[in-house]
């Protein structure tokens, strides 16, 4: 029996994660797995109704439970909160650190049926196929924040700081991953500007001279985000650190057609979190128009990598395709002479693909 935490969140987040769930409970039907789902409150839902966005009984789950899938969290209803409160600084950050989530897996990949889906020209991202390895516990995102009074008004401060081992361990786990791809690994920094990517340029050189199997290539942050849409298939294995990750996985998103589409686990401690990349997009939440499918591709590396349940894995990765293929849409993939799904609609085919209907 699989503990599955379920974090819907904010805005599309509990649209989003019920289609999930439901894959799940199809995978575990087909398959005869049995999941216990429990729900709980975290983001700007957990301040209206406890006080606070990572309320301590969540975390709690969290660390009980087998696995956890969350939403999305955050709206402009809660961006003026005190910023400890807010759901991004309050909650998405601490669950991530607490529970020692230093390696963010985004995989983008073309599903052949969205090559025209995408705003970029089809010679271009046909065949795309890339891993992004993001490191989700360090950075300017952890580092010291202040304000502070002088003469020429407020002075803000963030802090980057990245120590040896930090990067060791988000770089080696590049090189394993590379390994069972097509073994290459671009490391992505601003070595020409910054202390911290000198640091990690040097930490790279070091652990590619223990991979010699694997390609290393290093390549500046300003360079890579213009790489990505000239000659997306250049890359196998990018790792970067925390903000440059973020930055970049935007990007590549609109390689595999939609933000809608971009999955992701981040793992490294006990328990992993399984979450889309996008957020929780309030200008379509409570419409049913949101798509499913990064979530529910999201559930499939929940199976992947947290229960090495390779063929459940693929049967929701399949089931996904073949909606895709069958030329069904939301909103995000729309093109003309699709078929259009709204959310549920979408959960509910592949629920049915899943179960071979
Ligand atoms: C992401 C999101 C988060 C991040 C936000 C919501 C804090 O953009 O997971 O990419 O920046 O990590
Ligand atoms: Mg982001």
């Amino acid at each position: 029996m699989y503990k599955i935490a379920v974090l819907p969140g904010d805005g599309i987040g509990v649209e989003i994660v019920p289609e999930a769930v439901k894959a799940l409970q199809a995978v575990g039907k087909k398959f005869g797995l049995e999941f216990e789902f429990t729900e709980a409150l975290i983001g700007g839902a957990a301040y209206d109704e406890l006080g606070h966005p990572l309320p301590a009984a969540t975390l709690e789950l969290c660390r009980h439970s087998d696995a956890v899938l969350l939403g999305a969290i955050g709206g402009p209803k809660w961006d003026n909160l005190p910023v400890e409160l807010r759901p991004e600084i309050g909650a998405l950050l601490p669950l991530r650190k607490e529970l020692e989530l230093f390696a963010n897996l985004r995989p983008c990949v073309l599903f052949p049926s969205l090559l025209h889906a995408s705003t970029l020209k089809e010679e271009v991202i046909s065949g795309v196929d890339i891993l992004v390895i993001r490191e989700l516990t360090g950075g300017l995102y952890f580092g010291e924040k202040k304000r502070e009074k002088t003469p020429d008004g407020e002075k803000a401060t963030d802090i980057l700081t990245y120590s040896t081992y930090e990067i060791e361990r988000i770089v080696r786990f590049a090189y394993q991953a590379a390994r069972k791809r097509r073994s290459k690994v671009c490391s992505v920094d601003k070595a020409n500007v910054l202390e911290s990517s000198r640091l990690w340029r040097e930490t790279v050189t070091k652990l590619a001279a223990e991979h010699p199997d694997v390609e290393t290539a290093h390549m500046y942050v300003d360079n890579c985000s213009m790489q990505l849409i000239r000659n997306p298939r250049q890359f196998d294995v990018i790792v970067t650190e925390n903000m440059f990750g973020d930055i970049l996985t935007d990007e590549a998103s609109m390689l595999t057609g939609s933000i809608g589409m971009l999955a992701s686990a981040s793992i490294g401690g006990k328990v992993a979190l399984y979450e889309p990349s996008h957020g929780s997009a309030p200008d379509i939440a409570g419409q049913n128009k949101a798509n499913p499918l990064a979530t529910i591709l999201s559930a499939a590396m929940m199976l992947r990598y947290s229960f090495d349940r390779e063929e459940e894995a693929v049967t929701i990765e399949q089931a996904v395709r073949r909606v895709l293929e069958e030329g069904y849409r939301t909103p995000d993939l729309m093109e003309p002479g699709k078929k259009p799904l709204n959310t549920v609609q979408t959960g509910d085919l592949v629920a049915e693909y899943i179960l071979g209907g």
